[in-house]
């Protein structure tokens, strides 16, 4: 197969950052997904329903010509940062205002700008029963941060210990397990019910823990949660091969500045928007399931979200190119991953 055409993909989970990191890699985002599901971990994060509004005019402010003048259109679907306070009028205000799509679970301090996460699921419970109403989906961020806990083993606990009582007590809850990263979470997904599934991104089907120690430290194949053993990647790849529509595209791209992640304590995040489908693509070719790539990232997640599936569409060509050292990133520059090495699909203009 040396060309493909398929509807224009969504990407399910993005971080998109704001001001001119944003205006930075936009423009990489909107050249392949129709919309995106944008993460509120801002600092402040996007608690509110006003917040989400202004953010998501900020991101329509600079959308790339293209994309304003309707060429290539591109919608961000905006999300709020869940609290220990989230209140229950709020999620009313956030599902009327038809521009919030989920809510995002933090367990308070897993990650990149989570201080003001939740830190007890339990005291989130009313406007989790209020989303359970109203069929809100939670985007949960699957890992315990329990310093005991061993941080190749914190979405396995979670599943233990978060996740299952939480749909024991709201069995209806619409749940999105985002980034999963281990077998232990595709078999929890594939056994519950319908409305729960998970996004998986293109780094985590195509590395292992290996990757982030070949030859040394490094720093731009660390995320959260973290790249785990091949058995786990291999788990990853046989559930989006096995067509199952729980599971959906996602990328979890993540923007840091290039010298805040080279460095003694190195932020956690991947930034994969720049090749993000031509990435997916060499992680089904792979698996030899090209066949299985336009469902999983164009028709599962939109269904997921009771949004139109997209009509455009996109074009990838068999064709290896080298991708750039870096990449502009306001007043500093952002290494993507795969940074200076090859790719094996390319976009078509
Ligand atoms: O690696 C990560 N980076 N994981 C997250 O959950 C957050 C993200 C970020 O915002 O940088
Ligand atoms: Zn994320």
């Amino acid at each position: 197969m040396h060309q493909l055409t398929f509807t224009r993909p969504d990407d399910w989970h993005l971080h998109l950052r704001d001001g001119t990191l944003m205006q930075a890699v936009l423009p990489d985002t909107v050249r392949q997904f129709a919309r995106a599901i944008v993460m509120p971990n801002l600092k402040p994060p996007v608690t509110s329903t006003a917040q989400a509004q202004s953010y998501r005019t900020r991101i329509i402010a600079a959308l790339p010509d293209i994309a304003k003048s309707g060429g290539t259109k591109f919608e961000p679907l905006m999300t709020l940062y869940l609290t220990d306070n989230t209140s229950a009028e709020e999620i009313k205000r956030a599902k009327q205002s038809g521009i919030v799509h989920a809510v995002k679970y933090y367990p308070a301090g897993a990650t990149t700008n989570s201080d003001a996460g939740v830190t007890d699921i339990r005291k989130a419970y009313s406007a989790l029963e209020e989303m359970q109403r109203c069929g809100m989906p939670l985007l949960v961020h699957g890992e315990v941060t329990d310093k005991n806990v061993d941080v190749f083993d914190r979405e396995t606990v979670f599943i233990e210990r978060v996740m299952i009582p939480l749909l024991r007590d709201l069995p209806q809850l619409r749940v999105v397990f985002e980034h999963i990263t281990t077998r232990d979470a595709v078999q929890f997904v594939t056994g519950a019910p319908d409305h729960v599934a998970a996004t998986i991104t293109a780094h985590h089907l195509l590395y292992n823990r290996n990757a982030m120690f070949s030859g040394g430290l490094r720093p731009h194949y660390y995320c959260l949660p973290v790249l785990k053993r091949e058995v786990h990647r291999e788990a990853l790849g046989k559930a989006v091969v096995g067509g199952n529509p729980k599971f959906f595209l996602g990328t979890d791209s993540a923007p840091h500045a290039q010298h805040t992640k080279e460095t003694a304590c190195g932020c956690a995040g991947c930034y994969t928007a720049h090749t993000a489908i031509e990435l997916y693509a060499e992680a089904f070719e792979q698996l030899n399931a090209l066949d299985k790539l336009e469902a999983f990232a164009s028709f599962y997640g939109a269904d997921y979200y009771h949004l139109p599936r997209n009509t455009g569409k996109i074009t990838l060509n068999k064709e290896n190119w080298r991708v750039p050292d870096s990449l502009p990133f306001g007043e500093h520059k952002l290494v993507p991953l795969r940074a200076g090495e090859n790719v094996a699909w390319k976009i078509g203009g």
